[in-house]
């Protein structure tokens, strides 16, 4: 089964609109060049996500959010819906991201309200998972992804996979420059793929796409997208710089 590898840029709180304008049109006009081999998504703050969907008027690269709420509206002061995101053209948002379990406190529950709030109203998730140092050193690398996968995807049906992406990131590597073995991220994916086997059958396991993340960068980022089981990457500091960004899409392409 052949996965489109698919790479994603986190801004996170980061830019200026400007900025996050003028980044967007880098990308903009480099996919062109990397072509369709790879889908591309790039992911501002909520405020720059209009400024971003006009600098990516006429291209292929998709916008992206960082959360969402689960509620369609009403009295949930400082959050963002679904329908505000959709109005605005984003395309994918971000589920269960380490910050926001792990900085903000999102739940495992929480983050399973929000991704099927996402793809129920139509927009494609990039359900985030991933170790802890203590836990990796503990032996639970597998056993906490196994139990975020499952409980990220308890309201997703088999017809709705196709618009899950799974990113995995160990909290470890993110914003460290410590990045993943190819060999032990390999592994972690490997074994994500199979829970998706026992949750959704052999099938949908194999045409899931599995993004690597935490600290990906130009560098590195070949060795990586090289391994059978990963399928591109969910990118943060390094997406910041747009020449780079554009290489590590060229690394997916290979
Ligand atoms: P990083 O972040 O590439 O800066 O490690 C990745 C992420 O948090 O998605």
């Amino acid at each position: 089964m052949s996965r489109r590898p698919f790479v994603a840029g986190n801004w996170k709180m980061n830019l200026n609109r400007a900025g996050a304008a003028e980044l967007a049109g880098v990308v903009a006009r480099g996919s062109a060049e990397v072509g369709a081999a790879v889908e591309c998504a790039v992911c501002p703050a909520f405020v720059h996500l209009d400024a971003v969907r006009h600098a990516l008027e006429g291209s292929e690269v998709r916008l992206g959010a960082q959360d969402l709420y689960f509620e369609p509206d009403g009295a949930f002061t400082g959050e963002v819906s679904t329908a505000m995101l959709q109005d605005l053209s984003v395309r994918y948002v971000l589920t269960g991201h380490s910050e926001r379990r792990h900085v903000i406190g999102e739940t495992d529950d929480l983050v399973s309200r929000k991704t099927t709030a996402a793809i129920g109203a139509g927009l494609d998730v990039i359900l985030c998972v991933g170790e802890t140092i203590e836990q990796r050193r503990g032996g639970e690398t597998d056993s906490v992804n196994e139990r975020q996968v499952r409980a990220g995807l308890a309201g997703i049906t088999a017809e709705q996979m196709s618009r899950i992406t799974i990113a995995y990131e160990p909290v470890w590597a993110i914003g460290t420059g410590v990045t993943a073995t190819p060999d032990d991220a390999q592994a972690a994916h490997a074994r994500i793929r199979e829970v998706l086997g026992e949750v959704h059958g052999a099938e949908i396991a194999a045409a899931t796409r599995i993004q690597y993340g935490g600290s990906v960068k130009p560098e590195n980022a070949a060795s990586l997208f090289s391994m059978p089981d990963i399928d591109g990457g969910l990118i943060g500091g390094a997406a910041l710089k747009g020449p780079g960004f554009l290489e590590i899409m060229r690394a997916a392409c290979t």
